[in-house]
């Protein structure tokens, strides 16, 4: 098991990249005090001196489309330190602990169709998902990934949009925003709109959604009616978190620590929940 310090570690920021006017992705420079290998899925804990510390997904892991020794946080502004971190430019240090959370064996994902569901900000921490199983492509049958936002100005990553897009043997990339503006000419509607053009072979079938809660519920309904099996729809929880790593409390959702527990959980974990899904 790959340990992780408590004590954040100075590590500095080589790329500060513009999504949009509430969002930067940010290309730091990797942890070096232990060895710094997350899983898709996995977050850190990110912090300012003096300002406080916040969770980030890890929106690419080092080595999976980004250089090795490297890994990519994708930052919204919601307050005080977010707001700082969005500030940042190349050359300066944010402090990070971690990764933390689960470490979900990936073959679980593999053998079969595969469907990745982001909404709004959880393409940040779909991303590394969609950019491991491109990487090992042959381990899976159809790859379909299912984006959407709330309309066009708020999509994120669009060079890999692109990019996945462009790879049209290899996977299917379908975009849906629930409101157009000028120049818009794809699809409009909640993203459970895109779920009729997918492979309908659902056997064994997996699938991965991050998203807000109200998306859950419509898409868990649909896959469910598609014949997903329980065990085989993942998703990621999202909850105020203090330590992330099971000891502060902060994040207990009926008696699971979502920061150790989670964030990733199948269905069948969490579908008792009612105020998570
Ligand atoms: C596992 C996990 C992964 C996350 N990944 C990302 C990410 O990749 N990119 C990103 O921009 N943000 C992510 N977040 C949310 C991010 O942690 C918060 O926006 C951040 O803590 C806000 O800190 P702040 O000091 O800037 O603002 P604060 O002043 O602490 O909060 C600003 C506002 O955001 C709300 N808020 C804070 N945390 C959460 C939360 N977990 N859920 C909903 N509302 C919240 C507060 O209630 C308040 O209204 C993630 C959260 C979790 C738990
Ligand atoms: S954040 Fe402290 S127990 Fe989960």
């Amino acid at each position: 098991m790959v340990q992780s310090s408590m004590v954040p570690e100075p590590c500095r920021v080589l790329e500060a990249i513009r999504q949009t006017p509430k969002e930067v992705l940010l290309v730091v420079a990797a942890p070096q005090q232990a060895p710094f290998q997350p899983e898709p899925g996995q977050f850190v804990m990110v912090s300012l001196p003096g300002i406080g510390e916040a969770p980030l997904s890890l929106a690419a892991l080092p080595g999976e489309g980004t250089p090795e020794g490297t890994f990519e946080l994708l930052v919204r502004k919601a307050g005080r330190l977010t707001n700082l971190v969005t500030r940042l430019v190349a050359g300066e240090l944010l402090y990070v602990r971690g990764p933390y959370g689960r470490r979900v064996a990936w073959d679980q994902f593999e053998g079969s169709n595969l469907m990745l569901i982001a909404g709004g900000l959880g393409l940040a921490p779909l991303r590394p998902f969609v950019r491991r199983a491109l990487l090992r492509r042959e381990r899976f049958r159809h790859i379909d990934v299912l984006i959407g936002a709330r309309n066009p100005d708020e999509l994120l990553f669009r060079a890999d949009l692109a990019s996945w897009k462009a790879r049209r043997d290899d996977a299917r990339v379908l975009l849906t925003v629930d409101a157009a503006s000028d120049g818009w000419g794809g699809r409009i509607g909640v993203i459970t709109t895109l779920f009729d053009q997918v492979h309908p072979e659902t056997e064994d079938a997996v699938a991965v959604m991050c998203g807000p809660p109200v998306m859950y519920r419509h898409a868990i309904r649909r896959l469910l009616a598609m014949g997903f099996y329980e065990n085989r729809v993942w998703l990621t929880l999202e909850r105020r978190m203090k330590c992330g790593v099971g000891l502060c409390g902060n994040c207990q959702m009926n008696g699971l620590y979502l920061c150790q527990q989670g964030p990733l959980f199948s269905y069948r974990e969490v579908r008792h929940l009612s105020e998570a899904v």
